[in-house]
Formats: C-alpha cells, structure tokens, sequence
C-alpha cells in the first residue's frame, strides 16, 4: 500500500504538512461516488473541481430541472426520482457516478446502494465532517440560506452516518472522511480501472 493513497476508510483530520503527498482517494472506474454532508459543506463545489460535469448528478440541479428552482423541496419526489433512474442507467452503462446530495440519512442512501448492487458497481463515499459552525457560517452566507434547524438536522445525522460507522455496514468502501477545508482543498482521485 502506498503512503499517500487511502484506500478505506480513513480520517483527514488534519492540514497536511507541506511535505506530505495530499492525500489521495483510489476509487474504482466505474463506481458509484456519494457526496455526504450538510447544506453548505462544500460538496458541490468539491465535486467540480474532482469530477466531469457529465458525470455528477445533483439533486439541486434535477429539482431544477422539474420546478425552476434547485430549492424547491415540493420538487423533491420527481427530482430523486429522476435521480435514481438517471443513476440505474448510468452505472448499468458502466459509467462512474458521483450523486450530490447531502446522502446523510440511511433511508436517503437505500435506493442508491440498491442500485449499485444491482449494476454490480462498487461505491465510494466523500465524507465532508466540517465543524457545525463552519457549516452554518457558510450556509448563512450564501444566497440561498437553508433554515438554520435543517442544517443542524443534517449535521445531526452525519454524526451518527459517521460514528456508527453506516457507510461501511451498507458496503461502501472506500470511504475518505475529510474533517477540515484543508483536507477537501487537498484531496485528489486516483481512478483505476478494471484489472485486465
Ligand atoms: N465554499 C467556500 N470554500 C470552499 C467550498 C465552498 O467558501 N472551499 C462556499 C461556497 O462558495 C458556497 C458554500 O461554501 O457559498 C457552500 O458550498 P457548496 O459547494 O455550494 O455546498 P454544498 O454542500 O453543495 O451545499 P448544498 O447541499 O446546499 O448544495
Ligand atoms: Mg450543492
């Protein structure tokens, strides 16, 4: 195993020192990527940076897509419902998928895991664990603020996706948990195909 790989499940808890590789997430191509964490935490801006934008599928955009508006929660049903079709046909295409969702609750997550069992395509999880009053200092500042009670729900069922250890029980490996901005700025993909 190499230094600089995380190959599991795995903490970056802390700035690396400017000596150390940043640390780097192998994931398989095609796999099925979940972004996990509140409104706010940075998963939409961490997936862009990472990923094509053909291949990330955000809630945000689909509701979107049904009403006009990436906040309308009444869009909520049609939009995951899209997601989870457009997702079953994508990994069923052999083609990596990142879902960018908050993916926080378990019952959020079932569909998605029971689509990547069925397409036989491994997951990954990007675990965004910033300090809550990192999340909420960044959420009061944008200009589609989430109700303060929302996130703090959503930061509550992170808590519990991470110390119980969720992600791994429902088969997702490998999971990268990356607890300061520092650790998200530094993060970087090493896809691997299928062994020939
Ligand atoms: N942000 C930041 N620095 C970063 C990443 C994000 O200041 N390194 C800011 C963004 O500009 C944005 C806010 O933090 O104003 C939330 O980032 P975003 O990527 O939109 O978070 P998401 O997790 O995608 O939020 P949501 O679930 O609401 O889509
Ligand atoms: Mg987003």
């Amino acid at each position: 195993m190499e230094n600089d790989t995380i190959p599991s499940t795995v903490s970056a808890e802390t700035p690396a020192s400017p000596s150390d590789s940043p640390p780097t997430l192998v994931v398989a191509d095609p796999s099925l990527v979940l972004l996990v964490g509140p409104a706010g935490s940075g998963k939409s801006t961490l997936a862009a940076r990472l990923f094509a934008p053909d291949e990330i599928l955000s809630s945000d955009a689909l509701r979107a897509v049904v009403s006009g508006d990436p906040a309308d929660q009444g869009a909520s049903r049609a939009a995951f419902a899209m997601l989870h079709r457009e997702t079953s046909r994508r990994l069923q295409a052999g083609l990596l998928t990142v879902i960018d969702a908050t993916n926080v609750r378990a019952e959020h997550r079932r569909p998605l895991v029971r689509r990547s069992h069925d397409a036989n395509v491994p997951m990954a999880a990007i675990v965004l664990d910033l300090a809550a009053d990192v999340v909420l200092r960044r959420n009061r500042a944008r200009e589609r603020v989430v109700h303060v009670d929302v996130v703090r729900r959503q930061l509550s069922w992170l808590r519990g996706t991470i110390d119980d250890g969720q992600l791994v029980r429902e088969g997702v490996d490998p999971v990268v948990i990356l607890e300061s901005t520092a650790a998200i700025d530094a993060l970087t993909i090493d896809r691997r195909g299928p062994a020939v």
